[in-house]
Formats: structure tokens, sequence, C-alpha cells
């Protein structure tokens, strides 16, 4: 019986010399990976009351929407800025080399409403906590954080240590 770390290719030196790059693509091209990825970071859940699941911009949404759907919870877009047609709230973040910007729409969170962020990867933590922050500037409760792959070496837990954050496959490494 194949593991959940089975079906991860991993790439060393990727994008750059001294990092291992953990490909999600293996996943989703075997057929039995994309359904144990989604079947145990929904079970990550099994615990949890909440109204509304939020997805990261772009592998979130491919992660998140699954979850959502089989849950029948509503799903909400964390997208790159410039995207979203509506009035959104935005919040900057620091990548490795510069700066990124994600935005969600004002109304895609009720004040007091209970919610889920998914991504497929923590790094750094950066996407998840400006994804929290923005949650909460909608007056939402982030109730739980979920990833597929976490790289523990780089201490992204540590940025999201208010919250209840669990991952699937947690890599000692970067
Ligand atoms: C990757 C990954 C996470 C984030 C993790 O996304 O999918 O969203 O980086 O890094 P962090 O914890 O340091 O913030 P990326 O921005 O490369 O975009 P993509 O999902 O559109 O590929
Ligand atoms: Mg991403």
């Amino acid at each position: 019986m194949k593991k959940m770390e089975d079906y991860v290719r991993s790439i060393p030196d990727f994008p750059e010399p001294g990092i291992i790059f953990r490909d999600v693509t293996s996943v989703l091209q075997d057929a039995d990976g994309l359904h144990m990825a989604i079947d145990k970071m929904q079970e990550l859940l099994a615990d949890t009351e909440f109204d509304v699941l939020a997805g990261a911009e772009s592998r979130g949404f491919i992660f998140g929407m699954p979850i959502a759907y089989n849950l029948h919870k509503p799903f909400v877009l964390v997208r790159k800025k410039g995207k979203l047609p509506c009035e959104t709230v935005e919040k900057e973040y620091d990548l490795e080399y510069g700066k990124a910007t994600i935005e969600m729409h004002k109304d895609a969170i009720k004040p007091g409403q209970k919610v889920v962020l998914v991504d497929d990867l923590i790094a750094t933590g950066g996407t998840m906590e400006a994804a929290a922050k923005l949650v909460e500037e909608l007056g939402g409760e982030v109730v739980k954080i979920i990833f597929l792959m976490e790289l523990a070496g780089l201490k992204g837990r540590e940025r999201l240590k208010e919250y209840d954050v669990e991952s699937v496959i947690c890599y000692e490494g970067k």
C-alpha cells in the first residue's frame, strides 16, 4: 500500500541549488494519489466545525475545492492581486525575493463565520498568514489551516502559531 509521500516527486536543486522541490503534479497525475490527498486533507477536518473553506491561488484551489464540495461548504477564493472584479481587501506579504499581494472579495466572508484555510504547502507561512489576516479583517474566525505538505525547516508553523495548523506530510528540511 503506497503512502501519501510516495506520490510526491522530489526534485533536488529546483528552483535553485540546495532546495528540494516537492512537486504536487505527481500526486494529481495519479488517480489514487489524488484521491488519497483529498481524503487525507479532509480527515484533518473531522473534528472541526466551520462555515466556509477558503483556498489560496493557485494550488490551494486544486485541493480546497473538492473538500468544500464533499463537505457541502462554500468555497472562497483568495486570489493574487488584480483578478477579483468586486470590492476587495488586500494584503501584501513577503516572498523569498520581493513581495506579492493577495485579495479577497469583501463579501466573501460574513462577520462571525468560522473559516478553514487550505493550501498545498506551507513553506515560510507568509501566504497563509496574509490570508488569515484578510479573513480576520472581514470579521471571520480562522478555526483551522490545513496543508498537504509542510517544510518544517522553514518554520512557517511558528509564524502561524496563533492558529490550529495541520498538514498531511511533514518534511524535516526546507
Ligand atoms: C506556493 C505554495 C504556497 C506558498 C507557500 O505558492 O503553493 O501557496 O507558495 O509558501 P509560503 O508558505 O512561503 O508562503 P506560489 O506562490 O508559488 O503560487 P501557486 O500556488 O500559484 O503555484
Ligand atoms: Mg500557492
